[in-house]
């Protein structure tokens, strides 16, 4: 088999079903996980080179055996692109830390149990990519954000880390944070989300990114990601004074 071969978690919907697509159109295998296997068959049903493989990212040991199958069916994997995610906006203005716990088990852990589990095959390899997907919210505090934010944060710190490490051994650690996009995801935000974005916008940038480009982080789109990039380096007196402003964020709301 020549094809190369990508796989993606958090496959089922939003931004990891659209890359997913994207890539099978390219003609690359495609390896799709998340824990919903009815839509993982729906995806694969429609296209030949891609298939499924159930897996539930909290569960580290699960994460090396699905791997593992990966591995056995395609031999050969070029690029994994780790995007599970979990949001649920109602939670995040308090200081819940079941919820806190929660998002960081999938968003943060989840990640690295992924990361682990391909760790020594990319070593041993000395080449390919591995992505990590984080947001916009991970550059810097945002009002009602009290543990997604925070665990994108530790995933750009990671990154940026793990960018280091696996470079010595010609491994590509690449940080993926896109701003806002119509997924299911989104879809249970009640404010307006400027510049939001369609799957496929993000997975052609992605696409591009990853294939085309030799960067660290891809992030789009560029007239809100640059303008939060800049935010992000005044002091916090002003910083706060103009996020506040811009999300007409209220002390006590
Ligand atoms: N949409 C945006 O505006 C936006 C912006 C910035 C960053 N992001 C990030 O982009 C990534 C994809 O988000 P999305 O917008 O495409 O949302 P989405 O459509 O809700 O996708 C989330 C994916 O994660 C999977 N997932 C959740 N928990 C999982 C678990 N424990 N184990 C395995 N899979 C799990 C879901 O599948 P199952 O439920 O079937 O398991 C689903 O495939 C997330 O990391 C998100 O934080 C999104």
């Amino acid at each position: 088999m020549n094809k190369k071969t990508i796989w993606i978690t958090g496959g089922s919907t939003g931004i990891g079903k659209a890359l997913a697509i994207k890539f099978a159109n390219k003609g690359w295998n495609v390896a799709i996980s998340a824990r919903r296997e009815e839509l993982l068959n729906e995806i694969c049903n429609q296209y030949e080179n891609i298939s499924a493989f159930k897996l539930d990212v909290t569960d580290k040991s699960k994460c090396v055996d699905v791997f593992n199958e990966i591995k056995s069916k395609y031999e050969n994997i070029d690029i994994c692109f780790f995007s599970t995610g979990t949001w649920n906006p109602k939670k995040e203005k308090d200081i819940d830390v079941d919820q806190m716990e929660e998002v960081f088990n999938v968003n943060f852990f989840g990640t690295v149990n992924s990361i682990k589990a391909v760790e020594q095959y990319f070593k041993d390899k000395k080449n390919g990519i591995i992505t990590i997907v984080s947001s916009i919210a991970g550059y810097r505090g945002l009002p009602n954000s009290t543990g997604y934010g925070p665990s994108k944060s530790a995933l750009n710190n990671l990154a940026e880390s793990l960018y280091f490490d696996f470079k010595r051994s010609n491994v590509r650690v690449c940080l993926v944070s896109p701003g806002f996009i119509k997924t299911p995801m989104t879809d249970k935000n009640n404010f307006k989300m400027p510049f939001l974005k369609t799957p496929e916008y993000a997975a052609d940038q992605i696409y591009d990114g990853l294939v085309n480009k030799n960067i660290f982080e891809i992030h789009f789109p560029k007239a809100l990601t640059v303008t939060l990039k800049l935010l992000s380096f005044l002091p916090s007196k002003i910083y706060f004074k103009l996020v506040g402003r811009l999300t007409k964020y209220q002390k006590n709301s």
